[in-house]
């Protein structure tokens, strides 16, 4: 291998993002290219498997046109394909998969295999360089949360392994939904639109964080596990027991029906009633997020907290982590928003140390569904 910084296309298509991004040396970002899928499964209130693969189907080809075309590169100037092979829904997998085995197969460049969870981690340091700061500093604990996964990986730099230079290990992870997944379907129940997050984020700025008090889920064995399927569930029975609630999501129902998803309007639509349960709601979530990841960090003697994922664009979860990671003496580390949500760039990033090992798939390459990390 050449000291040239070699280039490497990602491809992404585990969930509802269809991406392709050119990555050189494995940490500078030459294009990265998204096409969302929120639009075509906002009606669903989720994203719907069937309708993600035929979408893939659709995007990939002028995604990753359009990544090469942003790079200012052809396909002969790539030094190797990245593509991700789990976690996710495995017909969305398959088509980036096949895409990338074809492609790479064409061009006669290696193949490189990647897990979504190892790019989300790869994600913080791509921003860190993006940002002209130092790398985080490892070991270090890192969340990843988002609409499919909250799970808390230790990440150590691992000299040993040529094939990646972290090695991992799984702290603790949800035993049911993950935390967007919690904002999502709340956001259902109260007629908030899709996905729930960036709405729900907005609004509870406006509500009381201390007016509803949603327990702490009871859980025995894994302090740094989580669950977020009990509050979702709260929600639902405190609107049961508060029906006159119920006129206001009928109208927030009939906003959304006519387009109308913006913020400051599904907000005139809100009672205080509904912005404390936001508030309240969101409190409960970020306080569980943070205060494992925390006490988790510092069983492990880490060094630094990293959260990637959709969620960590969460301003209360950014706040409160820094906050709390001061209190503690860690650095804290979030990736942009678009850093942080699926994207193909942290897949090219976490496939270049792979490639440089020479740790290239061939045609068996396969989509995995449930891939772990660790
Ligand atoms: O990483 P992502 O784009 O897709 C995957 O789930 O893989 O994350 C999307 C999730 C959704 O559940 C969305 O509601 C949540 O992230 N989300 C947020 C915020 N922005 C996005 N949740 C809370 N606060 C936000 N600001
Ligand atoms: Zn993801």
């Amino acid at each position: 291998m050449t000291t040239q910084r070699k280039i490497i296309l990602g491809i992404e298509s585990s969930c509802d993002e269809t991406a392709a991004a050119v990555v050189s040396g494995g940490d500078t970002i030459l294009s990265s290219i998204v096409a969302s899928q929120i639009a075509i499964h906002r009606k669903y209130g989720g994203v719907v498997p069937e309708l993600a693969s035929r979408e893939h189907l659709r995007q990939i080809v002028p995604v990753v046109r359009e990544a090469l075309e942003q790079a200012g590169i052809t396909l002969q100037d790539l030094d190797a394909v990245a593509v991700t092979r789990g976690p996710g829904l495995v017909g969305a997998l398959l088509v980036g998969i096949t895409y990338g085995k074809v492609l790479a197969q064409a061009l006669g460049k290696p193949l490189i295999g990647v897990n979504h969870l190892e790019g989300h981690v790869h994600a913080v340091f791509l921003e860190a360089h993006a940002a002209k700061l130092p790398p985080p500093e490892l070991p270090a604990a890192c969340l990843i949360v988002s609409g499919g996964h909250t799970v808390i990986y230790l990440v150590k730099s691992d000299s040993q392994n040529g094939a990646a230079h972290f090695s991992y290990e799984r702290l603790g992870g949800t035993r049911d939904d993950a935390a967007g997944e919690a904002y999502d379907k709340v956001a259902r129940l109260l007629a908030l639109g899709y996905p729930g997050g960036p709405v729900m984020d907005q609004l509870a700025q406006h509500g009381n964080p201390r007016a509803i008090r949603f327990g702490e889920p009871k859980m025995k064995g894994n302090p740094y596990d989580f669950s977020f399927s009990g509050i979702k569930t709260a929600v639902l029975y405190h609107l049961k027991r508060h029906p006159e609630l119920q006129p206001e999501i009928d109208a927030r129902k009939e906003a959304l029906a006519s387009g109308e998803r913006g913020a400051d309007a599904l907000r005139q639509l809100a009672s205080t009633a509904t912005l404390d349960l936001i508030a309240s709601f969101q409190r409960a979530v970020v306080e569980d997020l943070v205060a494992r990841t925390i006490a988790a960090a510092r069983q492990n003697n880490v060094c630094s907290i990293l959260v990637s994922g959709g969620v960590a664009a969460n301003r209360e979860l950014r706040a409160s982590f820094e906050t709390e990671a001061r209190r503690h003496n860690l650095s804290v580390f979030f990736p942009s928003r678009a850093l942080s949500t699926d994207n193909a760039a942290m897949i090219a990033a976490a496939g270049y140390p792979r490639f440089v090992a020479g740790q290239h798939e061939d045609a068996t390459l396969n989509a995995e569904p449930n891939l772990p990390l660790a």
